[in-house]
């Protein structure tokens, strides 16, 4: 990577990828962001809207380009496939997205070989199982953003209950960023409080047990209501892909819960599933052993049988 100088091409000039860009450019993170879309007129428009805000931000390269963007890219970003429609489930996209994969990764591949590749299209944690088969790139550079958006939901939905700084929260959302995703309370701390004893104690809040349960509820619903009331999700989504980028380019070590792919991490192997991991300019360093309670235990082996079983229906041959 030239730190000194970041290139971030992302693939797929739609929402969530325009978004994407717009956060990064005002963030001052790329010195050089390319935007990728089969619509080439799209990624035109965006890079053009994009520049004339540029004397308000950071002097940034940006522009629209083929898959040749892809070279000397410090970071691939993927954002680009079929989005969820109301009522549909992130799975529900496999078949069209993975078909989309198929000619994506190895066009990018085709001018890459050393870049570190971030998956956010949904499924995220199939996609991103299915860019490290097809790019045959070692899994530290194949990360997806995985669970590190519901962790922010969670954190917020907290923070707004237990009127506490977000920063103050340390709790994940672990497995698939998705229906059999789930909470780790048994580590989850306020201050350095236990969370309920927290919440109880100082927040003056006698149901804490069963407030948690329903905020995480929300949580796992929130994409859900989202994508009702305005067609998409896409600003968390893109400020979760910033925070994430930027611990890669400042080689920062932050731990956040990406989806990556684990070997016998509590007997579980190949498969990608959000877990805290340690993000730096190699990508992703190493993915962390949490101590999970019996509860968390089986729910993150559902949520990873859950995985598997979708992986075992692709052909990637
Ligand atoms: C969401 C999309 C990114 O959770 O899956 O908003």
């Amino acid at each position: 990577m030239d730190s000194l100088k970041p290139k971030i091409a992302i693939i797929g000039a739609g929402n969530v990828g325009s978004t994407f860009a717009f956060s990064l450019m005002i963030s001052g993170l790329a010195r050089e962001i390319v935007l990728i879309d089969k619509n080439e007129s799209l990624a035109i428009g965006e890079c053009m809207d994009l520049n004339h805000g540029l004397s308000f931000a950071h002097s940034t390269k940006i522009y629209a380009a083929g898959y040749e963007g892809c070279e000397n890219a410090d970071i691939v970003v993927i954002t680009a496939g079929a989005n969820q429609k109301p009522d549909e489930t992130r799975t529900d996209l496999i078949n069209k997205n993975v078909a989309i994969f198929k000619d994506i990764v190895p066009a990018i591949t085709k001018f890459t070989k050393d870049a570190i590749l971030l998956v956010v299209t949904n499924p995220v944690d199939i996609l991103t199982y299915v860019t490290l088969k097809l790019s045959g790139f070692p899994s530290n550079r194949v990360i997806g953003s995985g669970t590190v958006l519901d962790t922010a939901r969670l954190k917020y939905m907290i923070s707004d209950y237990a009127k506490v700084d977000p920063n103050n929260i340390h709790a994940y959302i672990i497995g698939e960023h998705g229906d059999t995703e789930l909470p780790l309370w048994s580590n989850a701390t306020i201050g350095g409080m236990d969370i309920e004893t927290y919440c109880s104690e100082y927040a003056k809040l006698g149901n804490a047990k069963n407030d948690l349960k329903e905020i995480f509820q929300d949580v796992k619903d929130s994409a859900y209501k989202i994508i009702k009331l305005k067609g998409a999700t896409n600003y968390s989504i893109a400020l979760s892909l910033v925070k994430i980028t930027r611990a890669i380019i400042r080689d920062e070590n932050s731990i956040l819960p990406v989806s990556t792919l684990i070997n016998n991490y509590y007997g579980v192997s190949d498969v990608c599933i959000s877990i805290p991991s340690i993000i730096n300019i190699n990508g992703l360093e190493q993915y962390i052993r949490l101590d999970l309670s019996a509860e968390e235990l089986e729910l993150f082996i559902h949520s990873a049988d859950t995985l598997k079983n979708f992986i075992k229906e692709i052909e990637l041959e």
